[in-house]
């Protein structure tokens, strides 16, 4: 009896545990649904900008303080149940002001018939970087360099406290695009050109943001195949095999979505002449029928109206709201007009979009909000009074940044500084904060200072990490223009090197289109100057992609590649400078030689190299997970205990390593496979696994990895992941083992 009550209650548990935890929202959101009227569910699925709720003053900008207009609230919120806001009116805010503003949407929206709170979303893609004060941590790019899947999760979780603790229940990150394309405006918004580590650091920003009391939603961009323009431009087409997309593109969303993400943004371009926006084959049949996504698709900003204007898909506005929603779009970024909402009420009524298909996108969106708690707590402050810019975050933004610097030369030991090396610091990254955090920095395009902390640029770091009067500064030379020969060696005269801060300014999306990947004349100029001077000349690159530079790369002694570091990435360059901090960072992408060709490091055999010329082969500046250290790391040796395998069989291996060195350092181990011969034909070799792992000065370490062996699929003829057998080769640095997969 004892026994099966036992077994019973075991029982029960073990339902309770499979209940999806979501299941009474669900229900809840259903039955919500049945009791309202089309025009409150078209209200549910319209989401419009703040700047559609605020006072104007009399020249038609918005008022400074920001405030909100109470007859837009009551038209929009009340009259027609706008269900989603976004966005800031220009700049940052306050915590207090975000609570306030937020506060009032909720009140209108509490007054409304059904009472259903408004969901607030924001772009917080490098820390709470809509609050005045907030930390700001590295961006997606340099996060990337860091390889370390621990620090990240952890930020995440912070920033979701920041966030909420404004109000703000939404987020629109991570962005999972894979960065293929190095002149696309938006590379550094990603985790770099690998799906891998595109899925593994994606997934833990979504935990992150997602887990625990302050739990906020993640929203995954931009799905998808929005990353690779063949052009380059924002919001270009692409040309992506399905193939391909299968291959590459899709697998980081779909990992996300198995790590429980909320919701999804759309793509604003097209994907091989179909707009994302329209394309029921990549909204519903992939997305939900494959990849099995339940939570919420939003478009991107005025994209169902961009059917019209931009890609002309659809004749008339009205057009575009059926074909968006029957494709499967659930909430529709409008952002900007009234005339979303009264279309498609029109579309229902005239039986161009089934009820049904509302029913299903309002279901999701209510489920969302009772997820969050907004019933219950609409301002979502759960925060109590919290404290922004800790000296907890503080640390972890630069230990974020200290991690994403990748040291890529450092010819004759130039690096670390000697304690009385003398330095001049010029370039118009030098000293300037906001090239350092780039774009959605308090603005869109962080230009505006105005918001940030008191934080160092590279030269106030510089000068308070070296001896006093040791370091001096140059300015005058920007990114496009420079300073006479004459001068620059007049302000070198007493220097043993030149701090070169080079790269770009900040951007993002559209503004950032380049049509040349060649870094300016002008920056590369510098190099030539001093390098014939007969200085040491040290590039600190600060840049959003990978600006080519191979015919002064040689000139340089010492080059750090910082990407976009973020608030304390002043303070992290010129801890590595002088040599506090050991770097670490690894290049998250491949490095091009030239501007006008590209291959990443997954290229195909035939890229690799032109057997009967010798030339034009793969050869880029530096390759992917390029990056060294002040000690060095030997690799001993690799072992896989077991080299027949079947297809459902784990592999199991073993990779030692020592520090040789004599200094503490931190290693990423990467391991890449091969496939010897495939049906379609394999890449040279694929990022299976990688660990950041630390070793005092002299330490040896067995780091052990364990993979499925249906890591191995390719998707083949069949646009299907599929595993042949055969044999595959493993390598770490320049070890090699291999492994047979039988059928
Ligand atoms: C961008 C998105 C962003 C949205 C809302 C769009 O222009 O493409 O990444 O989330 O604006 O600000």
């Amino acid at each position: 009896m004892k026994k099966i009550f036992t077994v019973l209650s075991l029982l029960i548990l073990l339902t309770q545990c499979n209940l999806p935890a979501n299941d009474s929202a669900e229900s809840k959101a259903k039955s919500l649904v049945k009791k309202m009227t089309l025009e409150e569910k078209a209200g549910q699925m319209t989401q419009l900008t703040i700047e559609m709720l605020s006072v104007y003053d009399t020249t038609g900008a918005l008022s400074k303080p920001h405030a909100l207009d109470s007859s837009k609230l009551r038209q929009v919120i009340v009259d027609m149940g706008v269900g989603s806001i976004l966005n800031v009116g220009g700049y940052t805010y306050s915590q207090e002001h975000w609570k306030e503003i937020i506060g009032s949407i909720q009140t209108y929206a509490k007054s409304s018939r059904l009472q259903i709170p408004v969901l607030y979303g924001i772009d917080a893609i490098h820390g709470a970087n809509y609050t005045v004060g907030a930390t700001l941590y590295p961006q997606q790019i340099s996060l990337a360099a860091t390889f370390d899947r621990e620090l990240l999760h952890e930020m995440a979780v912070k920033v979701a406290q920041d966030v909420k603790s404004s109000g703000i229940p939404w987020n629109f990150s991570p962005v999972l695009d894979v960065g293929r394309n190095p002149m696309w405006p938006r590379f550094w918004e990603t985790f770099g050109e690998d799906p891998y580590v595109v899925s593994e650091l994606g997934c833990g920003m979504v935990k992150g943001y997602q887990e625990g009391d302050t739990m906020m939603a993640a929203c995954l961009k931009h799905y998808v195949g929005y990353s690779d323009p063949r052009n380059g431009h924002d919001r270009t087409p692409a040309y992506i095999p399905e193939r391909q997309l299968r291959e590459i593109f899709l697998p980081p969303f779909a990992n996300a979505i198995r790590a429980g993400a909320k919701t999804v943004m759309v793509n604003s371009s097209e994907w091989n002449g179909e707009p994302v926006h329209a394309s029921h084959f990549l909204l519903t049949k992939v997305l939900r029928e494959e990849m099995g996504f339940k939570g919420v698709a939003v478009t991107d900003w005025e994209d169902i109206k961009n059917l019209i204007e931009r890609h002309h898909v659809a004749a008339t506005y009205k057009e575009a709201v059926a074909m968006s929603i029957n494709a499967g779009i659930d909430l529709a970024m409008v952002p900007l007009d009234l005339d979303f909402t009264k279309y498609l009420i029109e579309n229902v009524k005239e039986g161009k979009i089934k009820e049904s298909r509302i029913d299903e996108a309002v279901t999701r969106i209510l489920q969302l909000k009772y997820e969050l708690g907004l019933f219950e707590n609409p301002v979502v402050n759960l925060m109590g009074n919290h404290t922004l810019h800790t000296d907890a975050s503080k640390a972890l933004s630069f230990e974020l940044a200290s991690e994403a610097i990748v040291l890529l030369k450092n010819q004759g030991n130039v690096l670390p500084f000697k304690a009385d090396e003398k330095v001049l610091v010029t370039g118009p990254n030098a000293n300037y904060i906001n090239a350092l955090n780039g774009g959605w920095t308090h603005t869109w395009q962080g230009r505006d200072t105005a918001y940030n902390p008191e934080v160092n640029t590279i030269l106030n770091a510089l000068q308070e990490e070296m001896k006093q009067g040791n370091v001096s500064y140059l300015k005058g030379n920007t990114y496009t223009t420079r300073l006479s020969d004459a001068e620059l060696l007049r302000a070198a005269s007493g220097v043993s090197t030149v701090v070169l801060c080079l790269g770009e300014d900040t951007y993002t999306e559209k503004p950032g289109d380049i049509n040349d990947l060649e870094l300016e004349n002008a920056q590369q100029e510098l190099i030539q100057v001093y390098h014939k001077s007969g200085k040491k000349v040290v590039v600190v690159l600060v840049e959003g992609r990978p600006r080519t530079f191979a015919t002064t790369e040689p000139m340089c002694d010492a080059i750090l590649f910082a990407g976009l570091p973020g608030n304390a990435g002043g303070d992290a360059i010129a801890a590595i400078l002088s040599g506090k901090v050991n770097p670490s960072g690894k290049l998250p992408f491949t490095y091009p030689r030239f501007s006008s060709t590209h291959s990443t490091y997954d290229c195909k055999y035939t890229e690799l190299y032109d057997k009967e010329f010798k030339r034009n082969g793969f050869n880029p500046l530096y390759e992917f997970g390029s990056g060294l250290s002040y000690t060095q790391f030997n690799y001993n040796g690799m072992s896989i205990s077991q080299r027949n395998l079947g297809a459902k069989d784990s592999i199991q291996m073993e990779v030692t390593l020592s520090n040789t060195g004599t200094t503490d350092g931190d290693e990423t181990i990467l391991v890449f496979s091969s496939d010897e011969f495939a049906s379609i034909t394999p890449s040279v070799k694929r990022l299976r696994a990688f660990k950041r792992v630390h070793l005092k000065a002299g330490e040896k370490l067995t780091v052990p990895f364990v993979m499925a062996t249906k890591e191995l699929s390719f998707v083949g003829l069949k646009n299907q992941f599929e595993l042949e057998p055969g044999k595959f080769f493993f390598s770490v640095s320049s070890l090699k083992d291999s492994i047979e997969i039988h059928p």
